[in-house]
């Protein structure tokens, strides 16, 4: 791929900016060599003002969303998107978030520019664990765990009874909630089924990838090994 494209893909301007940026001889190699339009393409050697490249398509990346944020990329509000830098959201392919959380959940989010892998990780097939810690409004009655496994829930307007689920009960009002699909306010809903309201929700796990210690609102790429453990 020509140079200009590939940068252009990767969110530095439009073709037509890229190719101002290699006339203003501001793309160089590592040791500061301005480089040419028509140039071999080397990623890692690459340098925009100075700059290490942003990281080739195949990213993976994981963001701790803040309560208070939207999923979608239209909404007026504040947007999941504004916590990346501005160039992620010019990228071709796209970068989209893999799956969505309410605006009312926090933690963790991914991102992938990569369809083969955001088909694998959200695929109903692939019923990865999605583990949420919730804090419920009312205690627990004590048959919620037993509803959740059965296998026989079914959420109000949907035709499909709920996969079992697994509830690990810290205290009367503090549950870890272990999902293996994703449906639409999948959790509220279900505490809602067994008369109860969660207050607070947040996603600590997918699949074997735990959100750590990453701060809220910051976000990570992640390695091949790190993809290993989101798929294990
Ligand atoms: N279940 C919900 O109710 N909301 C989320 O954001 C995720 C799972």
């Amino acid at each position: 791929m020509k140079l200009v494209r590939y940068l252009a893909n990767l969110g530095y301007g439009s073709r037509k900016q890229v190719a101002q940026l290699f006339r203003e001889g501001r793309i160089t190699d590592a040791h500061g060599e301005v480089m040419y339009a028509d140039d071999p393409l080397h990623h890692e050697t690459l340098r925009v003002d100075g700059e290490l490249l942003d990281p080739p398509p195949g990213l993976l990346l994981m963001l701790h969303k803040p309560v208070g944020y939207t999923c979608s990329t239209k909404d007026p509000g504040r947007i999941v998107y504004d916590l990346l830098p501005p160039r992620f959201r010019l990228r071709s392919p796209l970068l989209s978030s893999v799956g969505r959380l309410d605006r009312e959940t926090s933690g963790l989010l991914l991102f992938t520019d990569e369809g083969a892998l955001l088909h694998r990780i959200s695929s109903p097939k692939s019923k990865l664990a999605k583990v949420y810690e919730a804090t419920l409004a009312s205690d627990l009655r004590g048959d919620e765990a037993n509803t959740f496994s059965s296998g026989t829930l079914m959420l109000e307007s949907e035709q499909t009874l709920l996969l079992p689920a697994d509830l690990e009960v810290i205290d009367p009002r503090h549950v870890r909630l272990t999902l293996h699909e994703g449906r639409y306010h999948q959790a509220r809903r279900m505490f809602a089924a067994v008369g109860n309201h969660v207050e607070a929700l947040h996603r600590s796990q997918v699949g074997g990838l735990v959100l750590g210690e990453l701060a809220v609102g910051d976000w990570t790429i992640l390695s091949q090994e790190h993809q290993e453990a989101l798929l294990s």
